[in-house]
C-alpha cells in the first residue's frame, strides 16, 4: 500500500475529511469524563509511535498530538529541530530516511512547505502537516469538527474570513472546494491569500468572494473567523498592523453576521488586534470548542495516515 501522507487536505479529500470527522465526534462522545491519558477502549494505534519536529512554536498541536497518541494506545517523541542535527545541517532527506526506520509516521511543523514535501517524498511512513507557512490542515479538520458539533452544516455554509490571508485561510478554501461551502474574504490590498487556493476552491464548486470592505465580507455570515495579523516568522510591520486594522472583529463587524454566528479563531489570539475581548468572550465564540477538538481531530487524522478510515 502507498504511504498516505497528509501534507493538505486534498490528500485526504472530501470523503475522508468526513469520515475522519465523523470518527472524531464518535471517540470523543465514547470517552466523555475519562482521565485524559487512559487509552480509548480499542486502542487502535497501539504499539505505534509519532515523531514530532518543531521548527516554530507550538502549544495546541504539540499537547494535542501527543495525548492523541496515548488515547489512541501510541506514544509521540517530541523534538525540537534546533537540538536534532538537523539544525545543524543534517539533511531532510537522510532525517526522513532515519527516522522511517525508527517511528512509524512523522508530523512536522515548519517553514518552507518544501521542506515538508522533501520530508514526505524521503520518508517511508506517514508524514503529516503540523502548520508550514503555506498551510495548515490539521486545524482545519478541528475546525469543521466544531463547526459541526455546533450545529452548523458544512454545505451552502457561508464562511467569512477577516483580516489576513495566511495558511490558515489557504486550508479553509482548500477545505471549502472539498466540503462545498462558501468563503468571502475580507482582507486590505497586498495581502490577499495564495491565487492558487482561490482556484482550487473555485474549482471543487465553492463560492469565493474577496473584498477589501469588511462589513460587506461578515454581511449575513454564518461563521465568522480570523487570525493573528503577524504568523510566526513574519515582521512586526507596522505598514501591515495599520492596513489589518479596519478587519478587527469586534462588535459592530459581528453584528453583520447572522445572530447565530459563530467565531472561530486557531489561537494564540491578539486581543485588541484581530479581535476584541468582548467577541472572542462572547457567547458566539467557540475557540475552547475548537482548542480542545485539536485533540480528538488529531486522532483521527492519526487513524486515516495508517489506513484505519
Ligand atoms: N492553532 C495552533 O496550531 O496552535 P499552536 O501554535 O499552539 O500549535
Ligand atoms: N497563522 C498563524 C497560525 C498559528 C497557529 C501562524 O502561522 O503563526
Amino acid at each position: 500500500m502507498t504511504v498516505r501522507h497528509f501534507l493538505d487536505l486534498s490528500d485526504a479529500g472530501g470523503d475522508a475529511i468526513a469520515a475522519m470527522i465523523g470518527d472524531a465526534i464518535d471517540r470523543k462522545a465514547a470517552r466523555r469524563d475519562w482521565a485524559k491519558g487512559k487509552p480509548d477502549a480499542d486502542a487502535p494505534l497501539a504499539g505505534h509511535v509519532l515523531a514530532m519536529i518543531f521548527e516554530k512554536s507550538s502549544t495546541r498541536t504539540r499537547v494535542s498530538f501527543d495525548m492523541a497518541m496515548r488515547q489512541l494506545g501510541g506514544s509521540a517523541i517530541i523534538m525540537e529541530a534546533g537540538s536534532m542535527q538537523l539544525g545543524r545541517g543534517e539533511s531532510i532527506a537522510d532525517t526522513a530516511r532515519v527516522l522511517s526506520r525508527m517511528v512509524d509516521a512523522i508530523m512536522i511543523r515548519t517553514d518552507d512547505h518544501a521542506k515538508i514535501e522533501e520530508l514526505a517524498a524521503n520518508a517511508t511512513v506517514p508524514v503529516i502537516n503540523g502548520l508550514t507557512d503555506r498551510s495548515h490542515p490539521c486545524q482545519i479538520v478541528a475546525d469543521l469538527l466544531t463547526l459541526i458539533e455546533h450545529g452548523k452544516a458544512l454545505p451552502g455554509l457561508e464562511i467569512a474570513w477577516l483580516g489576513d490571508g495566511n495558511n490558515v485561510l489557504h486550508s479553509v478554501l482548500e477545505a471549502a472546494g472539498l466540503m462545498k461551502f462558501n468563503v468571502r474574504i475580507g482582507c486590505p490590498a497586498g495581502y490577499e491569500p495564495d491565487p492558487e487556493f482561490i482556484a482550487i476552491a473555485r474549482a471543487g464548486g465553492a463560492r469565493i468572494d474577496v473584498t477589501q470592505d469588511a462589513a460587506e465580507a461578515a454581511n449575513g455570515a454564518d461563521v465568522i473567523v480570523t487570525d493573528t495579523w503577524v504568523s510566526m516568522g513574519q515582521d512586526h510591520a507596522e505598514a501591515k498592523l495599520a492596513a489589518m486594522h479596519p478587519f478587527q472583529v469586534n462588535a459592530a463587524l459581528m453584528a453583520q453576521a447572522k445572530p447565530d454566528a459563530l467565531f472561530l479563531h486557531c489561537l494564540p489570539a491578539h486581543v485588541g488586534d484581530e479581535v476584541t475581548q468582548d467577541i472572542i468572550e462572547g457567547p458566539q465564540s467557540v475557540v475552547f470548542d475548537e482548542a480542545e477538538n485539536r485533540l480528538h481531530g488529531q486522532k483521527s487524522i492519526l487513524r486515516w495516515v495508517f489506513g484505519q478510515l
